[in-house]
């Protein structure tokens, strides 16, 4: 199998980014991320591409006519590239149908939560401010809708009394940087498998599409 070509999308710090570039550095994955799209010319994300010597791109949505011009610029960016996985890390924006539809069950997004509970915005805050005690994060393939594709891995992490925004982010961030590479890793071996909004992991075992935080299974039985 030839190397997985990967656009990365990011509007901002690019920690799960940065995530994919180690996976990648330290040959667990077996992928080339080509290109780096950022909406934001002051993402340290930015700072991360030049660093690992990642082609980037700054495309500034207002420099477009609309939206969808941004999205068919996008898609043209990358196709160039020959990108077959298309990475949303921390990109802030609703991606729209040309894009969508140039890449089918090809782009991949991370949300701080466990879909379908809290999508958009703050999924952390929103669940703390629920009241939830189990929350988490969510890999899903990317459609029109807000956060609602098919899912392809999540990880539980427990919401704690004294848990704020930021202690409950920090949690749910360290399962962030495992499942994603976790999730391109077994689409870079053609194991992942859609059907309608089902997603099944050829050659799963036990379960390779969740994961659990061992301090949630205080008493398994
Ligand atoms: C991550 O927590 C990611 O799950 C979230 O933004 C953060 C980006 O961090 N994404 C969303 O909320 C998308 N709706 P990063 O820039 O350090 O990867």
């Amino acid at each position: 199998m030839s190397m997985l070509k990967i656009g990365v999308l990011a509007s901002g710090r690019g920690s799960n980014f940065q995530s994919i570039i180690d996976e990648i550095e330290s040959q667990h994955l077996d992928a080339e991320i080509v290109l780096l799209i950022t909406d934001n010319p002051s993402a340290f994300a930015i700072e991360r591409a030049k660093k690992h010597g990642v082609h980037y791109l700054i495309m500034r949505p207002k420099e477009f006519h609309s939206k969808d011009e941004f999205f068919i610029k996008t898609a043209e960016e990358l196709k160039e590239r020959h990108v077959e996985l298309v990475v949303l890390a921390g990109f802030m924006r609703i991606v729209r149908k040309p894009l969508i539809d140039a890449f089918p069950n090809r782009i991949m997004n991370i949300h701080p939560a466990l879909l379908p509970a809290f999508p958009g915005l703050h999924g952390q805050r929103q669940a703390l401010e629920y009241g939830a005690k189990i929350s988490g994060c969510t890999v899903h393939f990317v459609d029109e809708g807000m956060d609602t594709g098919p899912i392809i891995i999540q990880a539980a992490v427990p919401i704690f009394q004294d848990d704020t925004e930021e202690t409950l982010s920090e949690r749910i961030l360290k399962y962030e940087h495992k499942i994603y590479p976790e999730a391109i890793r077994l689409f870079s071996e053609e194991r992942i498998e859609v059907k309608g909004r089902m997603v099944s992991i050829k050659g799963d075992t036990f379960s390779e599409a969740f994961i659990v935080n061992p301090a949630i299974k205080k008493n398994p039985e």
